[in-house]
């Protein structure tokens, strides 16, 4: 499939867009700080939280293991929306707690609905989850900070 070039000049911080290549729903997530912070929380509770599992697509090597983001752009998350054990795709979930199908200390991520995999900020899967591994991160780049290519 041919890359897609993606706009996210109006993407706030917070804010999540969907896009799609090669026929896939790919999210583009703008962290916030609390967001970027919430990573060294879930680093001990993902099941692979430096992606070195054998991946379907692997993650691409310049980024960082934690953000699973390029260096100089490490709030933006790149990832396919598509849950790893059965493919079904997770909806974002950014709100703290109160949710039952969350654990109480729920730093936001997201949630597949089928067999409740849950993801951490940066599309990393929690322990003793069916999705046997992380979202896929695809090879993106900056054409500008608001404009990205993807694939
Ligand atoms: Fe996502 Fe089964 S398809 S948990």
């Amino acid at each position: 499939g041919a890359p897609v070039e993606v706009d996210i000049s109006a993407l706030k911080p917070g804010e999540m867009t969907t896009t799609e290549w090669r026929g896939k729903p790919v999210w583009i997530l703008k962290r916030t700080p609390e967001m970027m912070a919430s990573l060294a929380k879930t680093e001990d509770k993902v099941a692979d939280p430096k992606s070195e599992k054998p991946y379907t697509m692997e993650m691409p090597d310049y980024c960082e293991k934690q953000s699973r983001a390029r260096k100089e752009h490490s709030d933006i998350l790149v990832a396919v929306g598509i849950c790893s054990h059965l493919g079904c795709s997770p909806s974002s979930k950014f709100q703290e707690g109160a949710q039952p199908s969350l654990p109480d200390d729920w730093n936001g991520g997201f949630l597949c609905p089928c067999h409740g995999s849950t993801f951490d900020l940066a599309g990393r899967v929690y322990k003793n989850k069916p999705a046997p591994q992380n979202l896929d991160v695809p090879r993106h780049m900056f054409l500008s900070d608001t404009k990205i290519i993807i694939g």
